[in-house]
């Protein structure tokens, strides 16, 4: 096996048998409704390659965001063009810059494509630690904002004063972004090193079908073209991706969701006694008032999954969950409440 992935361990895979997923931190409102009619409504020639580069969507995307085509790269989930970040700029041996907690899956692109991870810990409110990135003799700082799994945006002006002192790509992973209220998707011209990422996974309500892309300044989008794979995003999915950000009352409604019933489940979850941090985002990360592990695997047995970081430094005995419908949550806080007392 080549020596730079002999450590790696296989990903997150939890058997399922039916349980509420609040695991995942995608809508909880079910499948993206404009992408289901547009599946139930069409047909394909299967026979034929998809447009190479997607062309289709990213032309509905800079429609949307007042960009042009060449502003978009894009692909088979955030994923993907977390890969081609990577492999399209830092050589092997090169560090990239990776906060402390925030995605697991940095790490592992950082090192498939024979780099290093210069890991740079949040401050205390887990907040960037901007002197520390900047110092970092780094090609690439990434940053997930709001921040998974701390669920809280960092500061504007932070990630400004990243871009303009960092010398190296600022690749913004704004994932959650649609439940914030700022994003950096319409500035990137504005700087020459600033990467934006965004899924259809989460708000958009599609994670099946695997769709990402990167929005960036068309020198290097042109660059990060010529190394994603082609056709890398099927027809299928480019077309429903389409038709869902033509519906934008979805993802309204969907956020209007979560911002209403998020303080529901912080204020449930703390009377319970976990210690909860502010969020930005569909999801919520909290402090267990008893042992994660038994937490998260009492609450499985019960049937409903939540996300263990218990285990994870500067995530000690914690645990994230998706912000449920009123209903999920009140099932959630039921359950975690008979856990917590079989406990005492
Ligand atoms: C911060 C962040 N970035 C990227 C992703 C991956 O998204 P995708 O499904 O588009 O690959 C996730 C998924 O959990 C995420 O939390």
């Amino acid at each position: 096996m080549r020596e730079t992935t002999r450590d790696f361990t296989r990903y997150y895979n939890p058997e399922l048998h039916g349980e509420l997923r609040l695991d995942t931190n995608t809508n909880v409102l079910g499948s993206n409704p404009a992408a289901e009619k547009y599946l139930r409504e069409n047909s394909w020639n299967l026979n034929g390659y998809p447009n190479t580069y997607s062309d289709g969507l990213r032309q509905a995307l800079a429609e949307l965001y007042g960009l042009e085509t060449d502003n978009i790269i894009a692909g088979n989930g955030s994923d993907e063009m977390l890969d081609v970040v990577f492999k399209t700029f830092t050589n092997m041996g090169d560090n990239s810059v990776v906060p402390v907690p925030s995605y697991t899956l940095y790490d592992y692109f950082v090192k498939l494509n024979g780099g290093k991870v210069n890991e740079v810990d949040l401050t205390e409110d887990f907040q960037l630690d901007v002197d520390g990135i900047v110092r970092s003799d780094a090609k690439v700082a990434i940053m997930p904002s709001p921040n998974n799994p701390t669920g809280n945006c960092f500061r504007r002006k932070d990630i400004e004063e990243i871009l303009s002192r960092f010398d190296g790509i600022v690749v913004v992973d704004e994932a959650y972004t649609e439940y914030a209220d700022e994003s950096f998707v319409r500035r990137v011209e504005e700087f020459d090193n600033l990467i934006v990422l965004r899924t259809f996974s989460k708000a958009y309500a599609m994670a099946a079908l695997r769709i990402g892309y990167a929005v960036t300044n068309k020198s290097l989008a042109d660059m990060m073209l010529c190394v994603k794979i082609p056709y890398s995003l099927n027809m299928v999915s480019e077309g429903a991706a389409i038709a869902a950000v033509k519906d934008q009352e979805f993802i309204r409604r969907s956020v209007a969701m979560v911002k209403e019933q998020r303080p529901k489940l912080d204020a449930g979850l703390r009377k319970l006694g976990f210690e909860t941090f502010p969020s930005d985002s569909n999801f919520i990360l909290a402090r267990s008032p008893v042992d994660h592990k038994v937490l998260v695997d009492g609450l499985k047995q019960r049937g409903v999954l939540i996300r263990d970081f218990g285990a994870k430094r500067r995530t000690e005995n914690c645990v994230r969950t998706t912000v449920g419908t009123e209903k999920d949550n009140r099932l959630l806080l039921e359950k975690a409440e008979e856990v917590i007392s079989g406990c005492r």
